[in-house]
């Protein structure tokens, strides 16, 4: 594993790049700031790399960034309804940093804090990584580590595994926030690509993306990806949901039982042929189609990331869950292991 280092912080410290190359010739790029993926370079039909995730060129995007390009999110991915919730009796108050809500960890989120790093132990290249997020961190209880490992197979899956500890009763759901564009340009939208998402519900929305506690039906409305859909075929449909969204910003509500790891998404791009394959312990998946980029960012080699250039598939729990007894359970407790695995599978066809 090769390890750079990749800039400094305002208070000295060294954020440090490390490289996991397999036996088929993909990388991945990885910094300890934000536990982000910077780079993803993996075939398409013909054999030739390319790089499928935004981001940025120097540390300093990563630090001012607000879109959290890569980065590991939490302890909460996605949103936390005017940042409140109570857990056994108590109340507590998150920092509100979207709109009205809590969203992604709050103002100082995993992805801007600066990771322990080191090789993981595996016969895979990995990378291990850990953070202790203190009691009452952006007003979460409890003392969280979070350990995240990284490995790059000689498959070409990129597989994340995370395993969180407590010391006292918390909430913990993080997640990962690539941005992908499979063509290996982030020039062109990704309404091109072809989406399949295993799923039969989502959680529908109201203003400022707060579930409703509803599960709604996909069938015979444009969340309905159960077979391959391009992703801009209905994005522009009149919907309520994919106005509240602008565009797709929503949490689909997985078959299949969280818990064990199965296949739940695919997503092709036939001009380079790369298809990606999601699997997940989660019970939840946001599709997020990037509507909320427009080219401000300055990305990789000058890239101006504009609206639609990238999608994330962020594995998890469904948003709100503190606050939706009906949600599957995202209450840590001294004592228990959170674990999730999430597999990013490349292929081409
Ligand atoms: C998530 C959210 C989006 C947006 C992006 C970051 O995926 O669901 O609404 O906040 O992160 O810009």
């Amino acid at each position: 594993m090769k390890k750079t280092i990749f800039g400094k912080l305002p208070d000295g410290r060294e954020v440090h790049q490390y490289t996991l190359k397999n036996r088929s010739g993909a990388t991945a790029q990885i910094i300890d700031y934000g536990a982000a993926v910077t780079s993803l370079k993996v075939p398409d039909r013909n054999g030739k790399m390319g790089d499928v995730v935004m981001g940025y060129d120097s540390l300093q995007g990563y630090i001012d960034g607000t879109s959290y390009f890569g980065a590991i999110v939490g302890r909460y991915g996605n949103r936390i309804g005017k940042g409140h919730f109570q857990l056994d009796g108590k109340d507590y108050q998150l920092t509100i940093n979207d709109g009205e809500n809590h969203l992604h960890g709050g103002k100082t989120g995993f992805n801007k804090v600066l990771w322990d790093a080191k090789a993981g132990n595996s016969e895979e290249a990995s990378l291990r990584l850990q953070y202790i997020s203190r009691d009452g961190e952006e007003g979460y209880p409890g003392t969280v580590t979070l350990i995240v490992t990284y490995a790059l197979t000689d498959k070409n899956e990129l597989r994340i595994d995370y395993e969180g500890t407590t010391d006292k009763p918390t909430i913990l759901n993080p997640t990962h926030h690539s941005y992908f564009n499979l063509s290996g340009s982030f020039d062109d939208t990704i309404l091109n690509h072809l989406l399949m998402i295993d799923a039969d519900g989502i959680t529908p929305v109201g203003k400022g993306l707060i579930p409703t506690g509803q599960i709604e039906s996909v069938a015979k409305t444009p969340m309905d990806f159960r077979t391959p859909m391009a992703i801009g075929a209905h994005i522009n449909d009149e919907n309520e949901q994919l106005v509240f969204g602008k565009g797709y910003d929503h949490n689909w509500v997985l078959k299949g039982g969280a818990g064990k790891v199965r296949k739940v998404a695919e997503l092709y791009e036939a001009g380079s042929g790369r298809m990606m394959t999601v699997l997940t312990d989660q019970p939840g998946l946001q599709f997020y189609s990037g509507n909320f980029l427009d080219g401000s960012a300055k990305g990789k080699n000058g890239a101006a990331y504009g609206r639609r250039s990238g999608l994330c598939l962020e594995a998890q729990a469904f948003p709100d869950t503190p606050n939706k007894p009906q949600f599957p359970s995202v209450t840590l407790r001294p004592g228990q292991k959170y674990r999730q695995t999430t597999i990013y599978a490349f292929s081409t066809r």
